[in-house]
């Protein structure tokens, strides 16, 4: 049961937020995070790894096609391989190699994944235009409580979202701990990193990178292909209009869902110069060096 304090801390938020292990976590996953540890995963699951906004779905399609050999979409939405959110049984039904994405720190993952080596993707953005992202997502993102009432997922303004974005009180936690824990982990296990910057600037080397990293390595231009395939508006339209919607959430009306933008250095348009000068400064004393954007 959260004090009144830590209420307060999350009462923008249509959902429920509790703590788990330390992190805070939407409610209706807390139960899942419980038995995560124990997981079985299969030795050629592959995880995508990244904190919300980060460029997720791109990525996952991408290394779907990669896995296919071919740039042919997937049937569903990103959301049907989502290790914290689906069950068990979800989960099981999918076919190998699957490509199964996470926002989840290192610590909280099975530890099958360890013992069995599985191939691990680390994508990551700059954390002003993922709490931008963010922002815009939780603002036109429609949710449904128990009693089918339906609002957006945050009521609050971008200074509130971003001082709780800061304070990592939001699902997730705190992103520069997040970046921290998966440097650590890096440290120690092959882990393909990859950026987001650098997927807009040369889609086809990262593809390469992320193919190789695989071990499924593909012809030249089966890269070429799969960054075309995967480029912001055919992507975009591939989702909303030819895939199976079953997994997709509702967004408000008029809005631009999860592919919103797709662009670097959006967060020009939201941050004021006060508010990323404290932003960078606690970037800074969470991972100790400079904001390196
Ligand atoms: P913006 O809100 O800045 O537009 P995630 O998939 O992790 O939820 O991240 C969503 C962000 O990635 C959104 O950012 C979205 O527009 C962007 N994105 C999705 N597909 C993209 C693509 N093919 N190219 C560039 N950005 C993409």
């Amino acid at each position: 049961m959260a004090s009144p304090a830590e209420t307060r801390k999350f009462e923008q938020f249509a959902y429920e937020i509790t703590d788990v292990d330390g992190v805070p976590h939407m409610a209706l996953i807390a139960e899942k995070l419980k038995t995560m540890k124990h997981r079985q995963l299969r030795q050629d699951d592959i995880l995508l790894c990244t904190f919300p906004k980060s460029g997720t779905h791109w990525a996952w399609e991408i290394l779907n096609m990669i896995v296919a050999g071919k740039a042919e979409y997937t049937k569903h939405w990103q959301n049907s391989a989502w290790l914290e959110y689906r069950t068990e049984e979800e989960l099981e039904a999918l076919t190998s190699p699957r490509v199964l994405h996470t926002h989840l720190l290192p610590r909280q993952l099975p530890e099958s994944v360890w013992k069995l080596g599985c191939k691990i993707v680390f994508v990551q953005r700059n954390p002003k235009d993922c709490a931008v992202s963010c922002f815009s997502q939780v603002i036109s993102q429609v949710w449904k409580d128990e009693e089918g009432m339906e609002t957006v997922c945050f009521t609050g303004s971008w200074d509130d979202y971003l001082s709780c974005y800061q304070d990592g009180y939001i699902p997730y936690g705190l992103i520069f701990d997040y970046i921290r824990d998966w440097w650590k982990t890096a440290e120690q296990y092959n882990i393909c990193q990859v950026h987001y910057k650098d997927m807009k600037q040369d889609c086809v080397n990262e593809i390469r990178r992320m193919a190789e990293y695989l071990d499924r390595p593909l012809p030249e231009k089966t890269y070429v292909e799969i960054a075309e395939a995967c480029s912001f508006s055919n992507l975009k339209h591939a989702n909303e209009k030819l895939k199976d919607q079953t997994y997709h959430f509702q967004w408000e009306p008029g809005t631009s869902g999860y592919f919103r933008k797709g662009k670097t250095g959006d967060w020009k348009n939201f941050f004021t110069v006060a508010q990323s000068e404290k932003f960078e400064k606690i970037y800074e004393a969470r991972l100790n060096e400079p904001f390196p954007y």
